[in-house]
């Protein structure tokens, strides 16, 4: 039996986040600037040692894999990796493959994505007002991701939104969102904006918006009782007594759930960061690729890797201003 990956917190790790690709076919924001540059090719993992790096680390334990970007469905292939990773749901090693997405694909994908064994799907959608989308997201159109949304569901898919709160851009839309999800009946989740990347000078969209008063808008509408399930990240629950509806809140720069941390997160480089509010990071392509037949290399560097996992992470929320600025983008790391 190989020994599962428990960090030196006494932390199971049981979560990997995989980022497949830095690119995108959306420009939003609070992501990207609008004349990105993107990684060459070679660096890229490729599909094989994408399989070959998410098969170790379901070895050792991982059972809850989510595939993130960028946009992961504009990797060239990425379905035959999706497929290819349904083995391990078959054999009952990974309980769930999961993927982060802006939408933009799903008409196409979905059907494929249902077949490889994907249950649930979070999609990102900040705005359901066409011309606000396309402001937010530059390169987005709604439609496509309204009939993605449909394609998803048809396809048995479970979806979960995800809204990135920004004062004076969605503040005005906060039960409509609600109501929209209530509606389809889709999970709804806030993520404050987090301080990430170079992305120019464009916060006149960006403005912090904090979950906190948010909430109190939710009470305004709503009987809003607390859940205590945790997920072990940044996400708390919330249920609207009136529609039944789960709602989680992220708030990425509060630390409170550090201890129950279960997760890692790879980007398409195979740099792995065990935590997301430290730059701290290690390599894991260069075993790959100087092993292609041999994973004992590779698997010492997970460990040494889990074994380097901070307790907590590092932004100083006693600062007003969003403090512990983070110099990686969150195309690079996945959200
Ligand atoms: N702050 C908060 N969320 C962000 N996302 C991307 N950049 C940021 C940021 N700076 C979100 C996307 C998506 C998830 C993967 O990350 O909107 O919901
Ligand atoms: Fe693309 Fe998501 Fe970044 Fe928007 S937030 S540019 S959809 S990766």
């Amino acid at each position: 039996m190989t020994q599962n990956l428990i960090d030196p917190f006494a932390r199971a790790i049981t979560y990997l986040r995989l980022s497949v690709t830095d690119r995108c076919d959306f420009r939003c924001v609070y992501c990207m600037s609008e004349n990105m540059s993107f990684l060459p090719k070679k660096e890229l993992l490729t599909l094989e040692e994408l399989d070959r790096l998410c098969s170790s680390f379901i070895q050792l334990g991982v059972k809850k894999l989510r595939i993130t970007g960028g946009e992961p469905l504009v990797r060239r292939g990425i379905m035959t990796f999706f497929e290819a990773m349904s083995r391990h749901l078959d054999s009952g090693a990974l309980d769930e493959l999961t993927l982060t997405t802006n939408g933009s694909q799903l008409e196409k994908f979905a059907p494929q994505l249902a077949a490889a064994g994907v249950k649930r799907i979070n999609v990102s959608l900040d705005t359901l007002d066409e011309a606000k989308f396309a402001e937010i997201t530059r390169w987005g159109r709604l439609p496509q991701v309204l009939r993605g949304l449909d394609a998803a569901q048809s396809a048995g898919l479970r979806v979960k939104l995800n809204t990135v709160a920004l004062k004076e851009f969605n503040e005005d839309e906060l039960i409509t969102l609600t109501q929209f999800c209530a509606d389809r009946d889709m999970d709804l989740t806030f993520i404050e904006v987090m301080p990430m990347g170079d992305i120019g000078n464009e916060n006149r969209l960006g403005q912090y918006w904090s979950l906190k008063d948010l909430r109190a808008e939710l009470e305004k509408n709503y009987s809003v009782v607390d859940l205590t399930e945790r997920t072990g990240g940044p996400a708390r629950y919330l249920r609207l007594e009136e529609t039944g509806q789960k709602i989680g809140l992220i708030t990425p720069l509060s630390h409170n759930f550090c201890e129950s941390c279960n997760r890692v997160r790879i980007t398409c480089t195979g740099e792995i960061y065990t935590c997301l509010g430290q730059e701290g990071k290690s390599d894991l392509r260069q075993p790959l690729r100087d092993y292609p037949e041999d994973d004992h290399a590779l698997e010492a560097a997970i460990r040494a890797a889990i074994a380097g996992k901070p307790k907590g992470h590092d932004f100083d929320y006693s600062r007003q201003e969003l403090g512990g600025q983070m110099s990686r983008h969150m195309s690079h790391t996945g959200g």
